[in-house]
């Protein structure tokens, strides 16, 4: 049948309705399911355009990113450890860096992005893994993009001394694994760079419990120090069940 005569036929809101049916979000049974429907985060295009893309903003990252007042109250001490989980190429680090010179700053991000950060921000740590000792663990809208989130949570809040804080979460009530899909211009911050032409990319996502989340903590010795609702910058795709929310832990 023409597309002419379905337009004709058919009411327009049937029409609407069957649109938004066909976008709407896939759901997979696991994460092994989600993450063969999607590409993964160490793509070697995404890394090169994230990392090219950082290089623009050297010197002046404050323009596009600024630490959070509930983040900032972390930092109380004169120095100490400061680890920024899935903290791109370095930029939320440099930032504070600038304002907490005694602190040392530490990057964990995928091997990819670890090692073509490190030249850019040589004052930063790049690591693979988790460091063992931590003074103020940090993660923003990373989690969700694991496979084993709660696991690497737990890793954290056990070599953290004083506080964790996390940032654009994705919570729900029931899990959600999805893949979520984004354009590679919206990837980073500040000026695109020369060279990349703009496409789709998909990674797998899902969802984490906030009341999970809160009993890890709480079992690590940790104390729910701040909540601030509805920031919901890591929530992805059209579903009101997912929702946001900041998390400031501190140790007991
Ligand atoms: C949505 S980005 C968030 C970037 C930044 N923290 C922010 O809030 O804008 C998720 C980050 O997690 C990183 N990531 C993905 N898998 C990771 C892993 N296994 N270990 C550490 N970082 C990872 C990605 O490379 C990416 O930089």
């Amino acid at each position: 049948m023409s597309k002419q005569l379905i337009r004709a036929i058919v009411p327009m809101p049937v029409r609407a309705a069957v649109s938004a049916w066909r976008k709407r979000e896939k759901v997979y049974w696991s994460w092994g399911r989600a993450a063969a429907a999607a590409g993964n985060y160490s793509s070697g295009k995404l890394t090169a355009f994230r990392v090219e893309r950082s290089q623009k903003i050297l010197g002046r990252e404050e323009l596009f990113l600024k630490p959070s007042d509930e983040l900032l109250l972390a930092m109380d001490s004169a120095a100490g450890r400061f680890v920024d989980f899935g903290g791109s190429a370095g930029e939320m680090c440099t930032v504070l860096q600038r304002r907490f010179p005694a602190w040392s700053f530490a990057v964990v991000e995928t091997k990819a992005m670890a090692s073509a950060s490190q030249v850019l921000r040589p004052s930063i740590s790049f690591l693979d893994e988790m460091p063992d000792e931590i003074d103020v663990f940090y993660s923003s809208g990373t989690l969700q993009y694991l496979a084993n989130p709660n696991d690497v949570w737990r890793q954290a809040l056990s070599r953290t001394t004083s506080f964790a804080y996390l940032a654009r979460n994705a919570f729900s009530k029931r899990k959600r694994f999805t893949v979520q899909t984004s354009r590679l211009f919206d990837n980073g911050a500040g000026p695109v760079p020369e060279g990349f032409e703009d496409m789709p990319i998909s990674y797998p996502h899902q969802t984490l419990s906030e009341a999970t989340v809160i009993k890890i903590a709480d079992k690590a010795g940790f104390d729910l120090a701040a909540r601030i609702a509805d920031r919901n910058g890591g929530v992805t795709g059209t579903n009101g069940k997912v929702y946001g929310a900041d998390l400031l832990f501190k140790r007991r």
